[in-house]
């Protein structure tokens, strides 16, 4: 994240707090690495990590298609202009609103279960899912490639999966393979990737090899696609990839400012944001960077608290601040990705706004607000006993 400190607290007045902002210096950088590592590989942006209309046109410009889950998901595709092979319609259990939406738009789907064979629209253009049954090196929730896991289709099943796509007059474009999120360690791609090349053997050679997401983002890319593109190149297949959070984690920051604090058996600063805004650090335990952006020599150790009624409402803990004061302002990084997409109104609170950090873009100010906060009337908009 480039953005300037002003620049953090210049919006932070201007648009309020909690407020997602968001680097395009930053995004255009993490998809450069991305093409840098993976070459003529297929990019599919997994839209779930971040569905922003401003963010998806943005990368959509530059190239990428787009993995979708849900029918809201296709429509903001739809939305942007997406159609035929620049859509995935992916998902364990899609219902037939998936179905339509895909076929409509000309999307490839990702068979995930034999049974999906039947329920494709006539003539659908697909791939299979495979479950490489390993266990990998991230949060228990967000493995998806373990022997346990809902996803896929075993080693064993696969090649009979394709042989049954062609039999019922599909196109059999090749296989899939997505092990989970935020992966620590590239072996663990190396392994999933190996396990399917073996597979080659019984499928004889396939047009693509969807290789997934979840790199983490200190994650070598290069390996990783090393690895990819040898798996790929056993079964003669162009590789297609689908990173999600590596092209918008590091490009947002949550700010939020200091509510007060106290000290009881822990320090606790109280902040304006909270498991409602940034649901990760309570989902998965995941660490996000602080930063203070404000100054202090008194540092002392303390834990980052949100509003909510709820002991595991915390953003941070551990994180070694100067005394903060109210009205002070936090900057919570690698908060792109999962953060504004995860965001509730539990609590009826509304959920933040969102602002473009591009200095010198089209109308002359750096920043361009993407989505405005929302307000208690949003929230209860579709209730219909407010008039009774
Ligand atoms: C099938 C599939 N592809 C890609 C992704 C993106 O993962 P990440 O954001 O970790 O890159 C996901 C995330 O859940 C996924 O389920």
């Amino acid at each position: 994240m480039t953005i300037p400190t002003p620049a953090l607290h210049a919006a932070a007045e201007r648009f309020g707090t909690p407020l997602y902002v968001y680097d395009a210096a930053e995004l255009d950088a993490a998809l450069a690495r991305v093409r840098a590592a993976f070459g003529p590989a297929r990019v599919y942006y997994a839209m779930k990590a971040n569905p922003n209309l401003t963010l998806l046109r943005r990368l959509q410009a530059a190239g990428v298609g787009f993995e979708c889950v849900s029918p809201g998901e296709l429509a903001r595709a739809e939305a942007v202009g997406a159609s035929g092979g620049q859509i995935l319609v992916n998902g364990p259990a899609k219902s037939g609103a998936e179905y339509v939406s895909g076929a409509r738009l000309g999307a490839t789907f990702i068979v995930d279960r034999e049974e999906e064979v039947g329920l494709l629209p006539p003539h659908s253009r697909a791939l299979v899912r495979v479950n490489p049954a390993l266990e990998v090196s991230t949060h228990d929730h967000l493995a998806t490639g373990a022997a346990g896991s809902k996803f896929g289709v075993t080693l064993v099943q696969a090649p009979r999966v394709l042989e049954a796509l062609r039999g019922a007059g599909h196109t059999a474009l090749g296989l899939h393979v997505h092990i989970g999120s935020a992966i620590r360690d590239a072996q663990d791609f190396t392994a999933a990737f190996g396990r399917l090349a073996e597979l080659r053997a019984e499928t004889g050679p396939l047009a693509v090899l969807d290789a997934g997401g979840g790199w983490g983002l200190d994650a070598d890319l290069h390996g990783i696609a090393r690895e990819a593109w040898a798996a790929a190149r056993a079964f003669d297949a162009d590789l297609w990839v689908e990173p999600g959070r590596y092209l918008v984690a590091r490009a947002g920051t949550l700010l939020t400012r200091v509510v007060g604090h106290k000290r009881t058996g822990r320090n606790f600063c109280l902040v304006d944001a909270g498991m409602t805004e940034l649901l990760r650090p309570m989902l998965y335990g995941a660490e996000h960077p602080v930063t203070a952006l404000w100054e202090g020599t008194d540092c002392g150790v303390w834990d980052i608290a949100g509003p909510a009624c709820e002991s595991g409402d915390l953003l941070a803990r551990d994180v070694s601040l100067p005394t903060p004061r109210r009205g002070d302002l936090l900057a919570i990084g690698e908060a792109g990705a999962y953060g504004a997409a995860m965001a509730s109104t539990y609590l009826s609170r509304s959920r933040p706004a969102e602002a473009l950090y591009e200095p010198g873009a089209a109308d002359g100010t750096d920043w361009t607000v993407i989505r405005r906060r929302e307000t208690p009337q949003d929230i209860w908009a579709m209730e219909l006993g407010r008039n009774r």
